[in-house]
């Protein structure tokens, strides 16, 4: 059959493909001419399925990767570097540099959110947008965290100025759900507390970093951010194993963070801000407002067709509701429309890891020879690029489903009569970030949230579980994190705490006066910044 070109509209074409060849290091943006990886989304452009091929990206190894760590050591330079000992009103103002040059990038790295990643076209702008709000209130909370320890105290006799220094060399990984905002709520944080960077873009989602990178060449001092291309294991072992990294801060699962960590040679050295796997519950309880739980329960289990880490991943619903529950659910998620990103109300969107529908396909085989029926007629139906999400129920411990976090459009649920059913598999669950619960009386819902504040990192009532606000805490327990990351905390989590003590006598009284009034140290100063 003939291809026809083209069913794409002209908004959202991508004129030319993106060959890209370069790559940031020590302040230059390098040519490479080795080998490359093809970059395909999983959006067909003509009426006959096939992926299409976006461009290209360089497939880097060791040599490069080792060339990266070398220039954020160099840059850190134990401390002495032009970055971690600058003024902070000087690395707030290559920040807002950096900001504005992005902000210029709005339609080109949202055009590619969607072609790569296959985010709707709302949520693609909210993504970017997102970020370039969490640049702009980091670098508020930064000036907030300066003012704050512009000042000395003094205890049993012993003066201290406290400041929060960076750790050193950050290597950075994120996810591909959210390239470009998870990347950034670690990348931007680690740069402005005055850490070097080796950043690598997520496996999907890579060409958007393409029309950022000048803006990371030009605002920072060479050395501070290194950007490299290519597959984790072939770059971010080789960086791990010299030992010389202080920080790994990574978005995704907890077998490559426990990989990366292994391949350190000194654990101790290592701080981790990681952000890793969930399963998320959703726990609706008898007198639970039916129509309010399915409007958050859509949400929460099928935006971005269930590929957020605070996605709802299992659903438990009392016995007394569980008909009307499956029923109203499985309609509401049968209305759905699924298309292109970019078209009108559309909630399901292409998977664009093309392996990603026959993995949803195992798990839902497996529960089907299991006991489970799908509830919804849509359930299982294939496309190219697609799997209509199942609902299954009933879902046992045995099925994989329940288990695995599938990360994808299939929705396990559970009916519970008695409520230490969900609250024991939580406390049993390897998982503890967030939960969503569903119930009016005041006199149910108080004990159970004393218990489940104390399962998970944040209780949803009668709301989907979701990361923002970016102003509130983001963590979770066992494998499900380590650190906390918002606006506040992740500038916390990428330093430490640092001071100048000295002993209150004539000699140290002096000094100090006199050191404030050369300002020669960018530390010790009691500056206010405006
Ligand atoms: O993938 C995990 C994200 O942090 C989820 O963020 O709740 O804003 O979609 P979100």
């Amino acid at each position: 059959m003939a291809v026809v070109d083209s069913i794409i509209p002209e908004a959202f074409k991508i004129s030319a493909s993106i060959e890209q060849r370069h790559y940031l290091i020590d302040g230059e943006l390098r040519k490479w001419t080795g080998e490359t990886t093809e970059v395909f989304s999983t959006i067909s452009s003509t009426e006959v399925y096939q992926p299409t091929r976006l461009g290209s990206i360089p497939t880097m190894g060791e040599p490069e990767a080792l060339e990266a760590l070398d220039a954020a050591v160099k840059a850190y330079n134990q401390g002495q570097g032009v970055w971690p000992t600058m003024k902070v009103k000087d690395r707030v103002e290559c920040m807002e540099n950096f900001v504005k040059k992005m902000e210029e990038k709005r339609e080109e790295v949202v055009k590619l959110l969607m072609w790569e990643i296959g985010k709707s076209k709302p949520d693609s702008y909210k993504e970017f947008d997102r970020t370039v709000e969490y640049i702009y209130d980091t670098i508020e909370e930064y000036k907030q965290l300066d003012r704050d320890s512009a000042k000395f105290q003094k205890n049993d006799g012993v003066y201290a100025h406290i400041r929060r220094g960076p750790l050193g060399v950050v290597l950075c990984l994120g996810p591909y759900n959210y390239p470009l905002n998870e990347t950034f709520a670690l990348l931007i944080p680690a740069i402005i507390m005055g850490n070097t960077t080796i950043f690598k873009p997520a496996k999907h989602g890579v060409l958007l970093i393409t029309p950022l990178l000048e803006a990371f060449q030009s605002s920072f001092p060479k050395g501070v951010v290194n950007i490299l291309f290519g597959r984790g294991r072939a770059v971010a072992g080789p960086i791990m194993k010299t030992g010389k990294v202080d920080v790994l801060a990574l978005i995704g699962n907890s077998k490559s963070a426990n990989a990366l960590q292994e391949q350190h040679p000194k654990s101790n050295r290592l701080r981790l801000v990681l952000g890793l796997e969930a399963k998320n519950p959703a726990i609706i309880l008898p007198d639970a407002d039916m129509n309010l739980t399915i409007n958050e329960v859509i949400a929460g289990t099928t935006s971005f067709n269930g590929q957020r880490c605070t996605a709802l991943k299992v659903v438990y619903v009392h016995e007394d509701v569980k008909e009307e529950f499956l029923q109203k659910y499985s309609a509401a998620i049968d209305a759905l429309k699924f298309g292109n990103p970019w078209d009108d109300g559309v909630k399901l969107t292409p998977l664009p890891e093309p392996g990603k529908p026959d993995y949803i396909q195992e798990l839902l085989d497996d529960a089907l020879a299991k006991g489970a029926t799908i509830s919804n007629q849509k359930g299982g139906q294939r496309s190219d690029n697609y799997i209509w999400p199942a609902v299954l129920f009933p879902v046992t411990k045995e099925m994989r489903v329940y288990e695995e976090e599938q990360f994808g459009p299939i929705v396990p649920v559970l009916s519970f009569s008695d409520i230490s059913e969900p609250l024991d598999d939580m406390a049993e669950s390897n998982y503890g970030q967030q939960v969503s619960l569903f119930g009016k009386d005041v006199y149910t819902l108080s004990p159970l949230i004393d218990t489940l504040a104390n399962l998970v990192c944040r209780v949803n009532l009668n709301s989907s579980c979701q990361r923002g606000p970016d102003v509130y805490p983001f963590t979770g327990r066992k494998d499900s994190a380590q650190s906390t990351l918002s606006v506040h905390d992740a500038l916390r989590s990428f330093s430490i705490r640092t001071f100048v003590a000295f002993k209150d006598n004539e000699l140290n009284n002096e000094t100090i006066e006199q050191l404030l009034e050369a300002k020669v140290s960018n530390f010790l100063s009691t500056d206010y910044i405006l």
